[in-house]
């Protein structure tokens, strides 16, 4: 048996458009099933066991019950000779097998028939003891029956919950492969809905499919077999009307498929305003906009119940639907069988033990019936699920992508252009070099362009026009590993992680000890407020960090991309202002971390611009000015402007 909790699924992405015809995720679906094929097989097995034993219970103990209490007709005196005793056409049915036998493999338990008349004789002078024995017999089979039905639910569910996990793998590993740009289009509840919602009924889906769909199917063939062994041309009266049960199922079936889908959709929907709202709570409240945000959710919630109640019909449509038309057929079984009971055709035990197989029927068809709506209902969730596996990144990593070298010279901006929406430029023909050690101050209005320039150099995006160089290799043909190992990014946003401080510097590499995680808090001016937090670097924060201040939380970033003393430095500053200690504190830090490293600074802070060895101007994406502090002062430019502005409201506001 495959090791349950280590199995790697190999979920590959295929290389196919968004059109899902409407059963390649079935296929897909159960070729993952496959890789569990011994369990699949065992689970075959225990339901071979289960229908069985259902079918001798159904077969023997009525046998036995009929040999034991049958009363010869008191005109034969030879009541053992009679055609019409059970006992001896049991008999004649097993010597009956050991003719075939004999044929086939040249060798029959030839004393068998004899034995079971002897049995059958014996079971009629003891009726006491026959009665217990075919107690016995169905506790027997029951028990094996039980048995078998918990060991093939088991393994069977268990194949469904393995693909399902493993189809959340492959999908979050297919996710960290996508852009920025992926997560900046797509909602996070839209995100999230995949992973919670669409896995989970895949999940209910697929349990279902595999152990009903293994053990139902077996179940009629035994009833079936047994129907036809007694009277074929009944049976088949009885089990005419199945095409139209297939076609009412396979119609439903249809109908349920794309109520899942759409419920699911919905449910997205719902998760992305539920979502926003919750992070935007402050501004909800303080905007009392709360009832807004009820209705918004409320309407969600509609559109969602629609679907919802529609999947309801249609379910609770099968069952009956199903029942209807196969008691039509029961119904004119029992006209014909009258007929047939009437002409000697088939004696009372005959078509009782019909009577009971098909109805037994009525039982695995139903469930069947339900069966088809679960596989459409996983169909619906893993087409949302493979999508999402199949997305190939917009940001690739070339085939022959080459280990970068350390950054020793100049990073260059080759008639950069980019475009986020095909149709503006966000940054148009930028041409600059930036010397190793150098430090940059991008400034310009709002929009200008500058988190679009940074965003640029980890390929976040990729240039829509001209190239970007380290020491002359153009960053597309370096591998996302040696790139970015030597940049420190920190972003406009200070983005933390609800875990412990210590981990939050780290960030999940091991290869930190707690002497250079507190050497990066101490150089980040971070050291003194943790450890004045009640377990120091071991607090967890809140998620996103919302239990620490802006500034705290700056300067954890700040500590963050210290560790990693990385070639280039990246630091979109915040624009909120921050209170004067803070600010000394960071502008400290980074004096002593930028010194002789490259650094690109997004630059709000008059002291930052101060510092850097030289100030680019950007303007509607364009590089319009660029030199030192005094040069652009004396230029009395556009850098002049945005200066004068800045400075005199940064002394009003203090
Ligand atoms: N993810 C995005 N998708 C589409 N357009 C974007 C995206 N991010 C930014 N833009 C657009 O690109 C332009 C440049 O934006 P950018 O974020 O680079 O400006 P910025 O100079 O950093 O502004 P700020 O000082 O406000 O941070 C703007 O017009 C903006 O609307
Ligand atoms: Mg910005």
């Amino acid at each position: 048996m495959n090791s349950p909790s280590h199995t790697k699924l190999p979920i590959t992405p295929r290389d196919c458009s968004s059109d899902y015809s409407a059963w390649s995720s079935y296929f897909r679906l159960v070729g993952l099933a496959w890789h569990f094929k011994y369990r699949l097989l065992l689970s075959l097995f225990f339901s071979l066991i289960i229908a069985a034993s259902f079918g001798a219970m159904l077969v023997s103990v009525g046998t036995i019950i009929r040999i034991t209490f049958y009363e010869a007709p008191a005109a034969i005196e030879e009541s053992a000779a009679s055609p019409a005793d059970p006992a001896v056409k049991l008999a004649k049915d097993v010597a009956g097998i050991n003719d075939t036998m004999r044929r086939m493999i040249g060798w029959a338990p030839s004393s068998l028939p004899d034995r079971v008349l002897s049995l059958s004789y014996g079971m009629r002078e003891n009726k006491m003891k026959a009665v217990t024995f075919a107690s016995g017999l169905a506790l027997f089979l029951t028990i094996l029956m039980s048995s078998a039905r918990f060991l093939q639910e088991y393994l069977a569910g268990s194949i469904g919950t393995h693909v399902t996990t493993g189809l959340g793998e492959a999908m979050y590993a297919n996710l960290m492969k996508q852009s920025v740009g992926f997560f900046e289009r797509k909602s996070s509840g839209e995100v999230l809905a995949r992973f919670t919602n669409d896995i989970f009924m895949v999940n209910s889906g697929l349990q279902g499919v595999f152990v009903k769909l293994m053990r139902e199917p077996i179940k009629v063939l035994v009833f079936l077999a047994v129907a036809l062994h007694v009277d074929w041309q009944l049976t088949l009266i009885g089990i005419g009307v199945l095409p139209l049960v297939l076609y009412l199922l396979i119609s439903i079936g249809k109908k349920m498929r794309n109520s899942v889908k759409r419920s699911l959709q919905k449910i997205a929907g719902l998760a992305t305003v539920v979502n926003e709202t919750i992070k935007g709570i402050a501004i909800v409240k303080s905007f009392t906009m709360e009832e807004y945000e009820i209705g918004r959710v409320k309407a969600e919630i509609g559109r969602l119940r629609k679907f919802l109640l529609r999947m309801i019909t249609l379910h609770a449509a099968t069952g009956p639907l199903t029942e209807f038309t196969l008691v039509l057929g029961i119904i004119g079984f029992v006209l014909v069988s009258g007929h047939r009971v009437e002409t000697g055709y088939l004696d009372a035990g005959d078509l009782v033990q019909l009577y009971f197989a098909l109805a037994m029927m009525l039982d695995p068809v139903r469930k069947l019936s339900d069966v088809n709506n679960m596989i459409q209902t996983s169909i619906a969730s893993a087409d949302r699920c493979f999508e999402f596996i199949d997305m190939v990144p917009d940001i690739l990593e070339s085939s022959d992508a080459e280990t970068l070298p350390a950054l020793t010279d100049t990073i260059r901006f080759e008639n950069v252009t980019f475009s986020y929406d095909g149709s503006k430029n966000a940054l148009d023909g930028i041409d600059i070099e930036i010397k190793c050690g150098e430090m940059i101050a991008l400034v310009g209005a709002s929009g200008s362009g500058k988190s679009t320039f940074v965003k640029l150099l980890p390929r976040f995006y990729d240039p829509t026009g001209g190239r970007i160089t380290f020491d002359g290799k153009d960053i597309r043909n370096a591998t996302f590993q040696s790139l970015r190992e030597q940049i420190s990014y920190v972003t406009q946003e200070n983005i933390l992680f609800a875990e412990s401080i210590r981990s939050n510097i780290a960030f999940g590499r091991d290869c930190y000890t707690d002497a250079r995680v507190r050497e990066a808090a101490t150089a980040a001016h971070a050291d003194l407020f943790i450890d004045d937090l009640p377990e120091g670097f071991d607090t967890i924060i809140g998620e996103s960090g919302s239990s620490l201040s802006g500034g705290q939380r700056q300067r954890l970033a700040i500590a963050r991309a210290i560790i990693k003393d990385p070639a280039l430095l990246i630091l979109d500053e915040a624009t909120s202002s921050l209170d004067t200690e803070s600010e000394r504190l960071i502008q400290e830090a980074l004096d002593q971390f930028v010194k002789g490293r490259t650094t690109i600074v997004i630059a709000h802070r008059l002291s930052t611009i101060q510092q850097a060895d030289r100030i680019v101007v950007l303007d509607e994406g364009k590089i319009i000015e660029q030199g030192s502090l005094e040069e652009l002062l004396a230029l009395n430019g556009a850098y002049k402007r945005l200066h004068d502005t800045q400075f005199n409201f940064s002394k009003g506001e203090q």
